[in-house]
């Protein structure tokens, strides 16, 4: 049975962080070194990360540290930080496989865009973001608030910018309280579905866009899905319905609170941190940054998408962006167009090894 969310501890305020730091988790250095000798002989060039398997790494004493930081992100807080994963002496590849592995263990990682790539590098390599294919995670740009496609988001930061990049999280459970305390007659805008664009990646057979709600609910538990920058782009294509003014006008006002400093809460992610969000609850942005000039130093994030075995299940207009609604399914990512028979059975095999149902 998935663990009941308690989501009064995830509709938090920046107040309520100040003075709780459960959610902030440090590895012993004990702990921190057995991971790093652990990974360093784990490395194969050229295997791809498909390949590896979940037995084929220890966590140590680690893993019921991070099991206890998923556990807050899934039912406590909605985020977590992990501090103190090595960073030293590993190289890019290394640390991106930790993080792979981290992943091996707790859920099923899910594909992230065109390619169906399964891990991400957040680094910015010149994409334009507001364009209609633009990604954020390719870019320096100041990102606007927004929802991942997975039930979970882990970035683990290798290398941090010379200035700028900082993360941004507001808890999308205490907006709505906000909007239903100061803008009641709004609210109802916030249920009504409006078209989120697939940015040209969507698979064969999907639409450019589909219709979504900002809010809904689900066995008394509240969700969220938000992507200003992708409701935009789809007001673009062909046969979408235009938002009609007094709707588009709450909306604005829900995408300006979310940076209100009563809300929003903003820290700077350090080499070896690892962030954990649960997407359904809270929304997340980006400042701009300036780089190194030296490409190894620049930033550098690795983005994991996981579904995960004791996820609850998501309400019925969640289907379209997810695939999957009920709980603990293989459920969630951007398939896009090269889901192909390998990275199938990476799914149905991952489901196995951490007990889950894939119907795929
Ligand atoms: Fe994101």
């Amino acid at each position: 049975m998935p663990t009941h969310t308690d989501q009064r501890r995830a509709a938090w305020t920046p107040r309520d962080l100040e003075h709780d730091h459960e959610w902030i988790y440090e590895l012993p250095p004990a702990a921190t070194k057995h991971l790093g000798v652990m990974i360093k002989g784990m490395r194969v060039p050229d295997r791809d990360l498909l390949d590896y398997r979940q037995d084929e790494f220890d966590l140590g004493p680690s893993k019921p540290i991070i099991a206890s930081a998923m556990r807050e992100a899934k039912h406590g807080r909605g985020m977590a930080l992990l501090r103190g994963l090595p960073r030293e002496g590993l190289e890019e590849g290394e640390f991106e496989l930790l993080t792979w592995a981290i992943g091996l263990h707790f859920g099923v990682s899910r594909p992230q865009g065109k390619a169906s790539h399964y891990m991400s590098a957040v680094r910015n390599v010149g994409t334009d973001y507001r364009s209609s294919t633009g990604r954020g995670y390719s870019s320096n740009a100041k990102l606007d608030f927004h929802t991942d496609s997975a039930d979970i988001v882990g970035l683990s930061c290798y290398n941090k910018a010379r200035s700028g990049g900082e993360s941004m999280v507001t808890s999308s459970l205490a907006a709505y309280e906000w909007m239903e305390a100061k803008d009641h007659k709004s609210i109802k805008h916030l249920h009504e579905p409006v078209h989120f664009s697939r940015q040209s990646e969507q698979a064969p057979g999907q639409a450019a866009s589909y219709p979504h709600p900002i809010f809904d609910t689900k066995d008394g538990l509240r969700f969220s899905r938000w992507n200003r920058n992708r409701v935009v782009a789809a007001q673009k294509l062909e046969g979408v319905p235009p938002i009609e003014a007094e709707h588009f006008a709450t909306l604005e006002r829900f995408d300006e609170l979310l940076r209100s400093p009563e809300l929003m809460f903003k820290m700077y992610l350090e080499p070896g941190d690892l962030q954990i969000l649960n997407s359904h609850v809270n929304l997340h942005a980006r400042t701009d940054f300036d780089d190194h000039e030296e490409f190894a130093q620049r930033r550098l994030l690795f983005r994991l998408w996981l579904a995960t075995p004791d996820s609850v299940d998501l309400p019925e207009s969640w289907r379209a962006g997810y695939g999957e609604v009920a709980a603990g399914a293989v459920r969630g990512g951007i398939l896009a167009q090269s889901y192909d028979e390998r990275r199938k059975a990476f799914d149905r095999r991952q489901a196995v090894a951490v007990g889950m149902r894939h119907t795929g």
